[in-house]
């Protein structure tokens, strides 16, 4: 039968990276938890209504349908090069109607310098299955480019995958993953200037960590989420 545009479609059993919008970017089975931890996580660290939020490649609004209803009125912003999914996550997650309620913002673009252009002050940004795609090069630029939109009272929270050796690929890299050494992402934290710690939050593949502004208040979490040391 052919699928009508207001049927839901899961994509349960579709393969990462396959020509859905669920698909595309992760697990379908798990696209409900990543945007429940996600979103869970952020509000823990302190997220509150009026802060500005970045949503680092936010796909097809994944883990935007619960952070652009939560903010108040133009305080979320999505950067994503593949427009096709946002369009997606508008027309079968949020709907037209929210975006005009919350007049969130969207940059089609794959690259950290967009960020200075745009001129925007965030106090959140979140990179959730970015780092595990990029090459050391690329995870430098996106560090640097963030660190530098973020107030002094910001911090980004993205996800990677630890091991005991650096993935040498540079570049974007999907959808395969690439692996960093805790050591080497604290160093190019260190460079943009941001304080590294890795977080004891459930992800069902991944490692979450802070990248954390000197002046981020990180009493939200002291005791609630413990910081594992690199
Ligand atoms: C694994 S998906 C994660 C999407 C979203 N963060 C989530 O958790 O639902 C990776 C996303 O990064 C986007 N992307 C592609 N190239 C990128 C780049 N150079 N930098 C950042 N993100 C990129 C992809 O289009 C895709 O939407």
């Amino acid at each position: 039968m052919k699928e009508s545009s207001n049927d839901e479609s899961l994509g349960l059993g579709l393969k990462p990276g396959d020509s859905h919008y669920r698909a595309y970017v992760g697990p379908p089975e798990d696209f409900d938890l990543i945007a429940a931890t996600t979103f869970n996580l952020l509000t823990t660290l302190g997220l509150r209504q009026q802060h500005s939020l970045l949503d680092v490649g936010c796909g097809s609004l994944r883990i935007g349908r619960l952070l652009i209803p939560y903010l108040n009125k133009g305080k979320y912003f999505g950067i994503e090069p593949n427009e096709w999914l946002v369009k997606e996550g508008i027309k079968r997650e949020i709907g037209e109607t929210l975006v005009q309620i919350k007049d969130p913002t969207f940059f089609f673009s794959d690259s950290p310098t967009t960020l200075s252009r745009a001129g925007v002050r965030f106090d959140f940004a979140v990179a959730q299955s970015i780092f595990s795609h990029c090459g050391l090069d690329l995870i430098a630029q996106w560090l640097s480019g963030i660190s530098q939109s973020l107030v002094e009272t910001g911090a980004l929270v993205a996800t990677f995958l630890p091991s005991e050796q650096d993935s040498t690929r540079t570049g974007w890299i999907y959808p395969e993953c690439v692996n960093f050494r805790l050591s080497t992402l604290e160093n190019l934290a260190t460079e943009a200037n941001l304080r590294f710690e890795v977080l004891n939050w459930k992800h069902p593949r991944q490692q979450w960590a802070l990248f954390a502004k000197p002046k981020f208040n990180a009493e939200w979490f002291s005791g609630a989420i413990h910081a594992i040391k690199p």
